[in-house]
């Protein structure tokens, strides 16, 4: 086998975000030789690590370092500590800033729930077993980004403004790409807006309406976000593939999160559609993976967090950025196979469990991920 070598920059970020991505990134060094890769890693600092070693949350130099690498992995940003900075001081501005800066419109969102989890939901094992579903959310665009988004005080009192644009080229590579993710799925592709009061919502919906007709074979139809919201959580298994706008996306995929346990246990890809910037790179497509969860200062410094995320982010990343989908199938696989074997972290042990570290979660799926590709 030819060996290929890709390059991953690393952006540890705040909290247990530094501490699970050492999970992620342990995994890729021990599946790298069985699965005929190498991996050359770098590393940079983004959010509050950021604001306090340079003073931004994320330095121009290093949002270039991101674009010349072949895929990035992010673990999460922000907590308590920088709270009182403004809007575009805070922590959560450098990874918004990243986003933007290198056009990942396309955030995917898998809430996968895993047998052996059933019983964790707070919804009942009946009504989320068996749920695979894929959250698409639109990540550039929208609320997050349009202009006017302002705050002003005049003598009436305090105004604040956010804007929600969208301009139909935006609106068709989303929708788009959920087609064809669908295709490799349970081929259907359901698009949440709010057609009955938003104009973007309608200009959503008519744009969705022209792609899903270069689809024929893919089963198609439209929800309103509210009672989609529900639907979600009371018929989940309903779902295969739901495209959004931004903020619907982050919403929902928070409640959707709710399936599987715990917010630990979900990854995420963000894609721009494109190949890595540097020449000569055998990566496909261009991202950035993390896990949904947050930078969790609670729990910070002490090993408990759930490296499940940042793992299957790096999943997501060898089957999207380097078209590694055996290995990335392995880990998938692996992952199972030790919440079958009981293996919990503190946020998906029920009561009587003993729960595991971080590293002792990370170093069993390692383990059977590798015995999984040789297999
Ligand atoms: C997410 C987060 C971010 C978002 C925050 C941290 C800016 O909630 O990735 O879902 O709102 O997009
Ligand atoms: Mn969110």
């Amino acid at each position: 086998m030819t060996e290929r070598s890709f390059r991953i920059l690393l952006l540890g970020g705040d909290g247990v975000g530094p501490e699970v991505l050492n999970e992620a990134k342990a995994l890729l060094e021990t599946i790298g030789e069985p699965a005929g890769a190498r991996f050359a890693f770098s590393e940079a600092l983004i959010g509050g690590a950021a604001i306090d070693a340079h003073g931004v949350p994320m330095r121009d130099e290093d949002v270039e370092a991101a674009l010349n690498a072949d895929a990035v992995l992010l673990g999460a940003v922000g907590g308590p500590k920088w709270d009182h900075l403004g809007k575009t001081e805070r922590p959560e501005a450098g990874l918004l800033g990243l986003r933007k800066a290198l056009g990942l419109f396309a955030n995917l969102r898998p809430v996968k729930v895993f047998d052996a989890l059933a019983n964790n939901s707070p919804l009942k094992a009946g009504v989320v077993r068996g749920s695979d579903l894929m959250v698409v959310r639109e990540l550039t665009g929208g609320l997050y980004f349009g202009q006017p988004s302002a705050r002003t005080t005049d003598e009436s009192g305090r105004h604040a403004v956010d804007t929600l644009p969208y301009h139909e080229s935006e609106v068709e590579r989303i929708v788009d790409l959920a087609f064809r993710l669908a295709g490799s799925r349970r081929k259907k592709v359901t698009s949440v807006d709010k057609a009955n009061v938003l104009n973007t919502s309608q200009l959503w919906r008519e744009v969705a309406i022209e792609v899903s007709r270069k689809y024929p074979d893919i089963t198609f139809d439209h929800a309103l976000v509210d009672s989609c919201a529900m639907r979600l959580i009371s018929r989940p298994r309903d779902f295969d593939v739901m495209v959004m706008e931004n903020l619907f996306g982050d919403i929902l995929s928070d409640e959707a999160a709710v399936l599987a346990g715990s917010l630990g246990m979900l990854p995420s890809a963000s894609l721009n559609g494109r190949p890595p910037r540097r020449s000569g790179t055998t990566a496909a497509l261009f991202g950035m993976y993390e896990p949904v969860h947050g930078s969790a200062p609670d729990i910070a410094g002490q090993s408990i967090a759930n490296p499940i995320g940042a793992i299957l982010s790096a999943s997501m990343m060898l089957r999207f950025s380097f078209e590694m989908g055996e290995a990335a199938d392995a880990i998938e696989a692996a992952v199972g196979q030790a919440l079958e074997e009981g293996m919990r972290t503190v946020d998906i042990a029920t009561s009587g469990e003993v729960p595991v570290s971080t590293s002792q979660m990370s170093s069993r799926i390692r383990t059977l991920a590798v015995a999984q590709l040789s297999a």
